[in-house]
């Protein structure tokens, strides 16, 4: 799937005119048709996200590959943690994050899609909501043009943007680019802490985006932004 995503998402867009420009936010946007999230599940604690590891930033760096190859070993609580807090991770007691962000109005959300349930992730907490229970995984995958690294992956995180918590203060023209800029800060955090952690990820932009707004039961102003399959490389 390497070389052929970014001719797939040509030939998707065709396919459906108007995929494209759902990722702005004034779009007119569709309902998920599921809802049948878990509100009375417990929240599920994290380990508290380590400060020190053993690579240094420049070998990490390096060593970073989009990894889309993964064995079946699931991830520890311990690593889902620590690369959900390298994205939006509390790292100040402001409550300033990992990644940097417009006006501090943090407009992002990570959700990770395991074997298990979606789950949402709560920085202020450090912990995880479970968002549905079951594997949604499949379910990514064909939304997501079939990529298999979504398959093979055991968790992909999923970096959604609430667009106005951001357009409230910096308006329509500024927001959509704030957004994805944030987005792709945060998916670095996640990529480059993933080579730390001894795992692998690759970063997905060729999706159907509501429809994997549908797929996953996102709320519906939780508009989705990169996918990140990540687990152990094969
Ligand atoms: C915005 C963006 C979107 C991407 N979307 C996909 C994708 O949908 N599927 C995929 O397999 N790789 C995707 N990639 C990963 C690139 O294919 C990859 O970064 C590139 O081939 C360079 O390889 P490297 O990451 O190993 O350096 C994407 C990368 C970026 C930055």
């Amino acid at each position: 799937m390497k070389s052929g995503w970014t001719f797939a998402i040509l030939i998707v867009s065709l396919l459906f005119a108007g995929c494209a420009s759902a990722i702005t936010p004034t779009a007119k946007r569709m309902p998920p048709t599921s809802t049948a999230t878990r509100p009375s599940d417990p929240p599920i604690a994290l380990p508290p996200p380590r400060a020190k590891g053993t690579l240094s930033l420049e070998e990490t760096l390096a060593r970073r590959r989009s990894v889309r190859e993964f064995t079946d070993a699931p991830l520890t609580l311990a690593e889902l943690g620590q690369l959900l807090w390298a994205a939006q991770g509390i790292t100040h007691p402001a409550g300033l994050r990992a990644a940097p962000s417009a006006g501090a109005l943090y407009p992002l959300e990570a959700y990770a899609v395991t074997r298990d349930a979606v789950y949402r992730y709560e920085p202020a907490a450090h912990q995880l909501i479970v968002h549905t229970r079951g594997d949604a995984r499949a379910a990514l995958y064909t939304v997501a043009l079939l990529q298999d690294s979504i398959l093979r992956a055991p968790t992909t995180i999923v970096i959604a943007a609430v667009y106005a918590r951001t357009s409230q203060k910096y308006g329509e023209e500024r927001t959509p680019r704030y957004v994805a800029l944030e987005a792709g800060h945060a998916a670095q955090n996640i990529l480059l802490q993933a080579v730390a952690l001894d795992l692998g990820a690759v970063p997905l932009g060729a999706f159907l985006d509501d429809r994997v707004q549908q797929a996953l039961a996102l709320p519906r102003e939780h508009q989705p932004l990169y996918l990140i399959p990540v687990g152990h490389p094969k």
